[in-house]
């Protein structure tokens, strides 16, 4: 990584070259940032794994620097899948498309099917932009599975990359902490009737506004209608997991739960939203207190998980969150934390 600060345009003129040399950037976007490569070249792509540690057999999302490239990398592609990209592009939405026959299968894990966004960072915009204008007329695409090893926490914040995969990449990108914190919604196209396989900020109300019916969402790789799943690893039951053990505890069970922990000498880290730090508990070990609104609360998760992750605690007691659409990412993420 360089170690002065640059201009905006050396840094992305930097950042061109790297990827164009087949190597690692990592970039903001504003889910989460990304571990990128330039998506034609199978060196570079294969750097990505090796960074991760992820299994060959898992897809990569391929970041565009508009709507207008998405026909560059996807055939076939549905009216309604251009009215999606439409209307939330740039934005936290993945479409996974039928794949153009050049687009390399160790980007899509082996399947006929491509996963593509455009994301809506500045910085990475105008990386996308400028990657695409040094490859034009060919098709430009930079493939960037969030930049943490693989089953891990997805990183919020450029010290996050630092600290996961610094010694792995040529170059990180800051452009601050990400303001939608949770990965992108991931819409499937490749079993005809379209479906969520991630739930994400873009809820199933927002994306039913352009589609016009309610999509089903697919999680834990159970279609429930005998259809295959693609491989998704954000699907894996154990994913996006600190390495203290988690798990969730409704409201009115946290402050009792806490008081039997900390009666029993065990070291307990909570992460609350409603339920006030219990006065009779004893020394309580440490009380994050998380915010009741969904869209700030996701904006600040991953970063609280990765403080709790690093106190040294025997067990992290997350408040469940409620039932409902706006907490329904959060949950998905907090569930397979649990797992991990
Ligand atoms: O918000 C995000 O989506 C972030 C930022 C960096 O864009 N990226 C991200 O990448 O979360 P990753 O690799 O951690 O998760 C992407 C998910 C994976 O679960 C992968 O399996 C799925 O997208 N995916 C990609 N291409 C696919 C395909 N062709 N079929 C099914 N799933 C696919
Ligand atoms: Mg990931």
């Amino acid at each position: 990584m360089s170690g002065f600060p640059l201009m905006s345009a050396s840094i992305i003129k930097k950042a061109v070259e790297t990827l164009q040399a087949g190597k690692l950037v990592a970039l903001p976007t504003e889910t989460v940032y990304g571990l990128g490569a330039d998506a034609a070249n199978p060196e570079a792509v294969a750097r990505i794994f090796a960074a991760k540690g992820r299994p060959a057999d898992h897809p990569l999302i391929v970041h565009l620097a508009n709507v207008a490239s998405l026909s560059q990398w996807a055939e076939d592609v549905p009216q309604v899948a251009w009215d999606l990209a439409t209307a939330f592009w740039p934005g936290s939405l993945t479409l996974i498309l039928k794949k153009r026959p050049w687009v390399l299968l160790s980007v899509t894990g082996g399947q006929n099917t491509v996963g593509l966004r455009v994301p809506a960072h500045p910085l990475t915009l105008e990386l996308l932009a400028a990657f695409a204008a040094a490859k034009a007329p060919g098709a430009a695409g930079i493939a960037a599975p969030s930049a943490n090893r693989f089953g891990r926490v997805s990183p919020t914040a450029a010290a996050h990359v630092w600290e996961e995969l610094g010694d792995k990449v040529s170059l990180v990108l800051d452009g601050g902490s990400c303001t939608v914190g949770i990965e992108s919604t991931i819409v499937d196209f490749s079993c005809g009737t379209p479906r969520i396989l991630r739930p994400g900020a873009i809820s199933p109300v927002d994306i039913a506004s352009v589609v016009g019916c309610q999509l089903s969402v697919v999680s834990d790789g159970a279609g429930g209608t005998g259809t295959p799943v693609p491989r998704v690893s954000g699907s894996l039951a154990a994913h996006y997991a600190p390495l203290t053990p988690l798990r969730q505890v409704k409201s009115s069970a946290l402050a009792g739960e806490v008081a039997r922990l900390v009666h029993a000498g065990r070291r307990v880290a909570v992460l609350a939203y409603s339920v006030c730090a219990p006065s009779n508990a004893g020394s309580v070990f440490y009380w994050q207190t998380m915010t009741p609104e969904p869209a700030a609360y996701a904006r600040v998760l991953y970063a609280n998980l990765r403080t709790l992750d690093a106190l040294g605690a025997e067990v992290i007691l997350v408040e469940e969150v409620p039932p409902g659409l706006a907490w329904q990412a959060i949950a998905d993420r907090l569930k397979r934390a649990a797992t991990g």
